[in-house]
Parts: C-alpha cells; structure tokens; sequence
C-alpha cells in the first residue's frame, strides 16, 4: 500500500517540477526574461500534443457532423470590425501612482469591495478613491482614473493598408470559411467547424503559471443549429461533452462546476452562456466556455462583407442564417489541469518516498521506458536497445542504462511513464522482459514478441 500525502503548495511544485524536467520552461530566461511567457519543454510538448490528438480524436474524428480546419492567425481586419473586438474587446485597466504597477480594475474592485461594476468605468473609479481601496502590491490608495483598454495586439503587414491583428481567438477564423465550408463539402445543419490554434490577448495581467497568458492555445467549434428547433438540448449535450473532457485529462467530478452567467449581463444575441470552472490551487477559475451566440456572427459577417451567409435546407426547401453554440476549449488550462491532477507525492512501504504523475496513460508524454539490467553488459544493452527501437516505431519511448534500477523507475515515475521495461539475463534465455506498471508498480514477465500488442491494449 502506498500512502498519498496532501498538498498544500501544489502549484509553486509544479512550476519547480515544470522547469526541473522538462515540461514548462519559463521563456526567454537567459535574457532576464519575457512577461509571463513559457516554453513548453519536451515532455510538455508531447503532454500538449497528446491532449490536442484526444480532442481532434472526440471532436472530429469520431464525429459525422464535425469538419476540422486550420486558419491564419492575421487576418483581414473587417472581420474584427464585424465581430465587435475593435471597438469592444476591452478591460478595464488602473494604475497604482505610488508602485506604477498596473490592474484590472474590475478584479481589484471586486476584491476589495465584493461589487461587480464590470464595464463601468466612472463607478469603478468612485469606489477605489472613495472607499480608499488599497493597492494589492504596495499597500497605498492613489489610484488613476479607470481606463479601458483594447485586448487585441496590432502589428502591421507589407501590401496591407490598416492595423493587422493577432487574432485574439480562433473562431472569428471559423466563421468566416463558413461559406467555404457549405460549398465544399457536404455538411448539414446541426455541424460544427473545429479549430485548434494560437490566440493572442494583451492581457492587463498575465499569471497564476499558464493559466493566463498573452499567447495562448483554443480548441474551438462552432456548432451551426437550425433556429427554429430545439437547443435546449443540444447545449445541455455539449455541457456534458466539456466535463466529461476535463475528467478525461485528469479532473475529479467534485473538482468541476458550471458557472452561468445572469441573464441580464449576457449579450443581446446570447441565450445562454456557461462557464466550466476547475478547482485550480488559487481558487475556481474558468477551464472551458460554452455560449449560444444566436445568428449574431454570420449576421454581422454578412452585413460587412456583402456576402450572403445563408444556410439552404433542401428537404423543408428553406434558407435562414443558422444559430450558432460555442464550445470553447483553453488548451493551455488543460495541460494545467492535468499536471495538477496527475501530481502525487507518495510514501512507499519500504518508507521511501516517490513523486509520480498519474496521467491518465494516453496523455503520458513517454509511453514506456526500455533499460538493460545492467550498463556494462553489452549483450544486455544490445538485446534492451533493439527492443526500444522496434517500440519506438509506434510509442514515444526512451531508452535509459544510467544509474541502479531503482533510480530509472524514480526518474520514470516522476515524468509519467506507465511502463518500464526491463532486459535482463533470462531475457537472453527465455525471450521475455520485466514489464513494471507505474501506479501498482507491480512486475510482470512478458515476451517481447508481445510487447506491441500489451502496449496497445493497456494504452487505452
Ligand atoms: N471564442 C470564445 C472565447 O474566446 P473566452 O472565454 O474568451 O471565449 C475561451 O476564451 C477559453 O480560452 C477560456 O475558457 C480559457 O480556457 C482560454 N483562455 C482565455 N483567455 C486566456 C488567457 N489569457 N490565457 C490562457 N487561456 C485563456
């Protein structure tokens, strides 16, 4: 039996464990640094890759009434007109004149005071000077006005006349290939449009890890309904669909809940907004968005570029603009979420203690780890290695002949690894291998003819 041990400051040891092997290092470091931005390293990449391939997997590839694409991160700018993010993707930002550091304003206030005034600026600015709010970093109350900012990151592009934005999520992408999409291939309303990729937001503060950066990965869908039938249900599928998601890559039930937003603080067009909050360290924080955005984007689309943006119905022989729900995914949150919950510190019954990541094992960036016995023992080295060079073609695998066995398990555990496999002098005779598992880390024999097939079956 092992014992599991509670965690008080679960994420200041993710990000040491991050940065110790080779999951998230913090970026440009030999330069002193660049606002809280990351590198993923090369276990986080795989970690990344393996949960973008289960979302594809779930959302596109299992599914008939999903297409996948790939769009531009700059695109043409009427398209941020239409959508509203010019003009109206802003926060509201303060600075504290005594520390020069700067805030959200509605965070502060809500903090401080427990009042919502998102979106109103003089209000916020009231209260902080009034109620003498104090600044979180130095203690002080001289605060400026509150001001709004544009979240959106401008740059410029040679033969483009006009800002050019980094889109500051991936669906605006989506929506403007609807047409493309209706045209080219045979998708019938209810269908999704899914896309993973780069968002950029200049956030007014990054942080909490990865939680919130100013570069960040979505996987999106835009679900096109029929408007006069039942969405009800279609919406109550997806929020299901999105916790079912988060429990795959690690969460608990109890560590998951739906927050909807009031009525009376959605968007004219939206029917219905939830967000799908996890219990981070630092409190309940959002993980995934779900939100009926009516007819407004391929209506306000079709208004800017002239195009139609119709939908044509052949067997009711009826054409209309379809509604659309949106399933928001943050892929970065994701990969937070499943190191904080795959994170266990053990004590083991010899009193020796582990750290092991249980990831689910089709999220396990190194799926299994070949070692000889013994290092100096070329026979076993050659046997271990043509074992991880057969592997390697189907599993990410890594091959490790430094130190005792005991500390090639430690090393394997704390990176996730289900399995290790081990070559030892009955493997020369008998033509079978030590398989250890890495949450029982209970031994097996197994031929290495049957390797493959093992790996396959218990990778599920
Ligand atoms: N198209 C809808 C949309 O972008 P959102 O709630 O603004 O909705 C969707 O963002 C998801 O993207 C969030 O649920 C979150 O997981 C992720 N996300 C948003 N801002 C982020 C940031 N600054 N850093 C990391 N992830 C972020």
């Amino acid at each position: 039996m092992t014992e599991e041990k509670k965690d008080d400051n679960l994420m200041e040891k993710i990000v040491s464990f991050c940065k110790r092997r080779g999951f998230v290092f913090p970026s440009s470091e030999i330069y002193g640094g660049f606002a809280n931005s990351y590198s993923y390293g090369p276990y986080g990449t795989q970690l990344k890759n393996n949960i973008k391939k289960l979302w594809w997997k779930k959302v596109v590839q299992e599914r008939m009434d999903i297409v996948g694409i790939d769009g531009p991160i700059m695109l043409n700018s009427k398209l941020w007109e239409a959508s509203g993010h010019t003009s109206g993707f802003n926060d509201a930002m303060v600075d504290c004149k005594k520390c020069k550091k700067r805030f959200r304003a509605d965070h502060i206030v809500e903090e401080a005071t427990g009042k919502d005034l998102e979106g109103q600026l003089e209000a916020m600015t009231k209260v902080l000077k009034e109620e003498k709010v104090k600044c979180p970093e130095c203690g002080e109350s001289d605060w400026t006005n509150v001001r709004e900012m544009n979240m959106m990151f401008k740059t410029e592009m040679n033969g483009y006349y006009g800002d050019v934005y980094l889109r500051p999520e991936t669906a605006g992408a989506i929506f403007i290939e609807f047409k493309n999409i209706i045209d080219s291939m045979r998708v019938k309303v209810p269908f999704g449009i899914a896309q993973i990729g780069k968002a950029f937001r200049n956030e007014i503060v990054a942080g909490n890890f990865i939680f919130r950066l100013r570069e960040f990965e979505q996987m999106e869908i835009e679900y096109f309904i029929d408007p006069e039938k039942d969405w009800e249900t279609i919406f109550e599928n997806w929020t299901i669909f999105q916790e079912e998601f988060a429990m795959a890559l690690g969460a608990k039930k109890e560590d998951l809940r739906r927050y909807e937003h009031a009525k009376e603080k959605l968007s004219h067009y939206s029917r219905k907004t939830v967000d799908i909050e996890y219990r981070f360290p630092f409190g309940f924080g959002e993980l995934f968005g779900l939100a009926h955005r009516g007819d407004f984007d391929l209506s306000q689309h079709a208004k800017f570029s002239g195009k139609k943006l119709e939908y044509f119905d052949a067997e009711n022989n009826r054409r209309f603009i379809p509604h659309v729900i949106e399933p928001t995914f943050g892929l970065d949150r994701s990969i937070l979420l499943a190191l904080l919950a795959a994170y266990r510190e053990e004590k083991l019954e010899d009193d020796s203690e582990r750290v092991v990541m249980k990831f689910p094992k089709y999220l396990a960036p190194i799926k299994a780890a070949i070692f000889p016995l013994l290092k100096n023992k070329p026979e076993l080295v050659a046997k271990a290695k043509e074992i991880y060079n057969s592997l390697k073609m189907e599993f990410m695998c890594e091959f490790d002949d430094n130190g005792n066995i005991g500390k090639r398990y430690r090393r394997q555990d704390e990176i996730g690894t289900p399995y290790c496999i081990t070559v030892d002098f009955e493997t020369l005779e008998d033509g079978a291998v030590t398989v250890r598992d890495r949450d029982t880390m209970e031994q097996k024999r197994i031929k290495i003819e049957e390797l493959n097939s093992f790996l396959k079956e218990n990778l599920k």
